[in-house]
C-alpha cells in the first residue's frame, strides 16, 4: 500500500516553493493509495549540493496530503523562495500495515537524528524483527512502530561500516536490499549524496518519468546497448548516454498518474533493479544479474491523457467513472469485435489459444470486485468453453495450498495489476507450469509483466478507490474470451450471435440506465439512514449482488450483504421484517420463476422490497415496495446493466451520509500487501 513520489532537478533551477508544490501535487494523485498521513524529505537552507553539511529536513503529519500541504508552509525556518539548481525531494502519503497513522510512523523514514539517510517505502517487509533486534544489538535506536524504519537504519549501518570511503550510493542500497525479505519500492535520499537518488524495487511498483531539456523523441530512445550516443540510453549494466550539460528532471512514483503531467516517458523498474541518479546521469543495475535476462529497460510513451485521470464536473471520481462506462466498455471492445463478420480476436491471447483449448480447466483467480467479474462470468465462461471454470479469491486459493497442474490455464483479474494476493496466486501456478493469462488495466504492471498472456481491460485510469468502471470492463474482457474461444463451435452459433448483438447494444443501454440516476437518488434519500441494506438475487446477478453489497459496505459503511435468492430459507430469510431494508434484483432469465418465489417468501414476512427488473414487468412491480425498471438485454450481459444501479445508489448513500466517496476509511486502491 502507500504512494510514493519523488522529484530530482539536475541543472534545472527550482526554487522550493515549486518543489514542495510539485512533491504535494504528486502525493495527491496518489492518495487513493492510501491517505492516513504523509510526509516529504527536503534539502534545508545550509544546501551548498558540494559539501557534506546540508541538512535534510523531513516533515511529516497525520491525515490527508492536504494537512501536510498546510503544514509545509508552516516551517517558517526554510526559505520558500530559495533557488536550488540541483535537488532531490522525497515524498509518501501512507496507508498503515505495522503501526497507528501518527507523524512518527508515517514517512519518509531516517537513519539518526541527523537525518543521514532518509528512506520512503511502499511494501511490507517480513524479516523486519530480526534485522531490528540485530541492529538494536549494535545499539541503532527506533523510533517508530514500523517495519520500514529498518531500512534507513540498515543503509547507516552498512555506511559506518563500509570498508572504503568511496562506495557509492547505488552500491550501499544493494548490501541493504541484499538482506529484506518481503516486497518493496524504495527511494532514498542523503545527506552523504547530495542531488543524488537511488531507487529499487520488488514486488511493489515503481517506474521513473525522465524529462530533458532536449527532447526525447522515438528515435532517440535506444533500445539497444551503445546505440544513440550522445542521448538518453537506459542499460541494466549501467550505462547512460546523454548530451552533456542537459538538465534533466526525474520522477519516481508508484505509478503513471502521478508523473504524466510532467512527462510520457517513463521506465517501468523490474524487480531487484537498483537506479541511481548521479551527476543527473540515470543508471541501474540489477542485483545478481541472470544470463539471458533482458539487457535493457526501455523508455515507454504513455498515452495517458492528464484530463483521463481528473475529476472533470463530477462530485467525485466514482461518479465520473461510474458514468464513464458506455465509454469505457465500448473501449474495452473497440477493434477487438467485428460486428460484421462475428468474430472476436484478443490480440494479446491469440497465439495461445490452441494451448487454452486444449487444457484441463480454467481457474480464474482474483480479489474484491475483479473476484465478482470472475463469479459474473462463470456460467457464460463454461457454456462458451465447454470447459470446467474455476472462480478463486487469491488469498484463499493460496490459503488451501490448491493443486494445479500443468495443463491448467489461469487467468489473474485485476485493475490495478498489482494486488499482492493475486500476484503470489499467479507466481504460485507459474511454478507449476500453467498457463497464466493476466486481465488487467494497467499497461506495465506486475501482473501484465509476469504472466505468459493477457488481456488490457482498457477502461481508462480508475481513480475512486471503489471499482466501478473496471468491473464492467473486465466483464465484457471475459465474455470476449468466451466468444474467441467458442468460434469454432458450430452448435454455439446462435448463442454467439446473440451476446455479440448484446454487446453492440450495450454502451447505449448503459446510458439508459445512467438516466435512472435521480429516481436511484431519490431511494438513496429514504435509505441513507438505515444501518443495514441486503441485496438479493441469483443465477447470472448473483454476483451483482455481492459487487453490489461490496460497493454500499465500502463507501457507505453500511452493513450490506450479497444473498444468493437460493439460500434465502436456509437462514438469511430470518432478518426479514418491515424494516430491513432489501433490494431484490428478479430479470427475465432462466432464474425468472425462482425469484418471484423468493419474492414470495419476503413479502410474506412483510420484507418492502427495492426491485430491480425489467422495464415492463407489472408481474414483479405489483410486489415491489419500489422499482427500478432496466433495459433488457441478453441474460449473461445483464449483469452489467444491474450493477450500474447499485453503484449509483452506494455513491448518494456515501455522499447523504457525509463520507469522502473516493477515499473510504481504511481501504486503499492497490494493495500491494498480503
Ligand atoms: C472494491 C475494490 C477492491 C478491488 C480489489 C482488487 O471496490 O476496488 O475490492 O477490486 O482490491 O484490486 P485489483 O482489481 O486492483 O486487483
Amino acid at each position: 500500500m502507500c504512494g510514493i513520489f519523488a522529484y530530482l532537478n539536475y541543472c534545472v533551477p527550482r526554487t522550493r516553493k515549486e518543489i514542495f508544490e510539485l512533491l504535494v501535487k504528486g502525493l495527491m494523485r496518489l492518495e487513493y493509495r492510501g491517505y492516513d498521513s504523509a510526509g516529504i524529505a527536503v534539502d534545508g537552507d545550509k544546501n551548498t549540493t558540494k559539501d557534506n553539511n546540508q541538512d535534510i529536513v523531513l516533515i511529516k503529519k497525520k491525515g490527508k496530503v492536504k494537512a501536510l500541504d498546510e503544514e509545509l508552509y508552516k516551517k517558517d525556518c526554510m526559505n520558500l523562495e530559495a533557488v536550488l539548481g540541483t535537488h532531490f525531494g522525497i515524498a509518501h502519503t501512507r496507508w498503515a500495515t505495522h503501526g497507528e497513522p501518527n507523524a512518527i510512523n508515517s514517512h519518509p523514514h531516517r537513519s539518526d537524528k541527523n537525518n543521514e539517510f532518509v528512506v520512503i517505502h511502499n511494501g511490507i517487509i517480513t524479516n523486519y524483527k530480526e534485522l531490528k533486534k540485530y541492529l538494536n544489538s549494535k545499539g541503532y535506536e527506533f523510533e517508530s512502530e514500523t517495519d520500514t524504519e529498518v531500512i534507513p537504519k540498515l543503509i547507516k549501518y552498512v555506511y559506518d561500516n563500509r570498508e572504503r570511503d568511496d562506495l557509492s550510493f547505488s552500491t550501499l542500497v544493494e548490501r541493504v536490499i541484499q538482506q529484506l525479505e518481503g516486497a518493496f519500492a524504495l527511494v532514498f535520499k542523503s545527506r552523504y549524496f547530495p542531488g543524488e537518488a537511488v531507487a529499487t524495487r520488488r514486488g511493489s511498483p515503481l517506474l521513473i518519468g525522465v524529462r530533458s531539456q532536449h527532447e526525447l523523441s522515438a528515435e532517440h530512445i535506444p533500445i539497444q546497448y551503445n546505440s544513440g550516443e550522445g542521448y538518453l540510453c537506459v542499460d541494466v549494466t549501467g550505462l547512460v548516454f546523454y548530451r552533456e550539460n542537459t538538465g534533466m528532471e526525474y520522477y519516481f512514483a508508484s505509478d503513471a498518474s502521478a508523473i504524466i503531467e510532467h512527462t510520457n516517458k517513463v521506465i517501468y523498474l523490474e524487480d531487484d533493479d537498483i537506479a541511481a541518479v548521479v551527476s543527473g546521469k540515470l543508471s541501474i543495475h540489477r542485483l545478481n544479474r541472470q544470463a539471458g535476462e533482458d539487457p535493457v529497460r526501455a523508455i515507454q510513451t504513455l498515452q495517458m491523457e492528464l484530463q483521463e485521470i481528473m475529476k472533470g464536473n463530477f462530485e467525485a471520481f466514482m461518479q465520473k467513472e461510474i458514468f464513464e462506462q458506455p465509454e469505457s466498455v465500448f473501449n474495452t471492445m473497440r477493434g477487438r469485435i467485428c460486428f460484421e463478420t462475428n468474430k472476436v480476436v484478443l490480440g494479446g491471447l491469440k497465439d495461445h489459444l490452441k494451448e487454452i483449448k486444449r487444457c484441463r480447466r480454467l481457474i480464474v483467480i482474483g480479489c474484491g470486485t475483479s473476484f465478482h467479474a470472475a463469479v459474473a462470468t462463470r456460467q457464460i465462461l463454461e457454456e462458451l468453453t465447454e470447459l470446467p471454470v474455476m472462480v478463486e479469491l487469491a488469498s484463499d486459493f493460496l490459503d488451501r495450498n490448491t493443486p494445479v497442474f500443468r495443463d491448467d490455464v489461469c487467468f489473474y483479474i485485476s485493475q490495478s495489476g498489482e494486488t499482492a494476493d493475486t500476484l503470489m496466486a499467479l507466481r504460485y501456478c507459474k511454478e507449476r507450469g500453467a498457463l497464466t493469462v493476466g486481465v488487467t488495466n494497467t499497461v506495465g504492471s506486475s501482473i501484465c509483466r509476469e504472466t505468459d498472456c493477457g488481456v488490457h481491460i482498457n477502461a481508462g485510469p480508475e481513480i475512486g478507490v471503489a471499482s466501478t468502471k473496471a468491473y464492467t470492463s473486465q466483464f465484457v474482457s471475459l465474455i470476449m474470451f468466451g466468444l474467441m474461444m467458442s468460434e469454432d463451435r458450430i452448435s454455439l452459433q446462435g448463442r454467439r450471435l446473440e451476446i455479440i448483438n448484446g454487446l453492440r447494444t450495450l454502451p447505449d443501454m448503459i446510458k439508459k440506465v445512467l438516466a435512472l440516476d435521480k429516481n436511484i437518488k431519490s431511494i438513496a434519500d429514504e435509505l441513507y439512514e438505515q444501518k443495514s441494506l441486503l441485496v438479493m438475487g441469483r443465477g447470472f446477478n448473483y454476483a451483482t449482488c455481492l459487487e453490489g453489497a461490496l460497493k454500499i459496505k465500502e463507501i457507505t459503511y453500511m452493513h450490506s450483504e450479497g444473498i444468493l435468492a437460493g439460500e434465502l430459507k436456509h437462514g438469511p430469510l430470518a432478518l426479514i421484517d418491515k424494516d430491513m431494508p432489501v433490494i431484490m434484483i428478479i430479470m427475465r432469465d432462466a432464474c425468472y420463476t425462482k425469484c418471484q418465489n423468493a419474492l414470495q417468501q419476503v413479502t410474506a414476512r412483510s420484507g418492502r422490497p427495492i426491485i430491480l427488473c425489467c422495464q415492463d414487468d407489472p408481474e414483479v412491480s405489483k410486489n415491489a415496495y419500489k422499482t427500478i425498471g432496466l433495459p433488457q438485454t441478453v441474460d449473461c450481459l445483464q449483469g452489467i446493466l444491474s450493477v450500474i444501479p447499485l453503484q449509483l445508489m452506494s455513491f448518494h448513500l456515501a455522499v447523504l451520509r457525509g463520507f469522502d466517496v473516493d477515499c473510504p476509511r481504511n481501504l486503499a486502491k492497490s494493495v500491494t500487501v498480503e
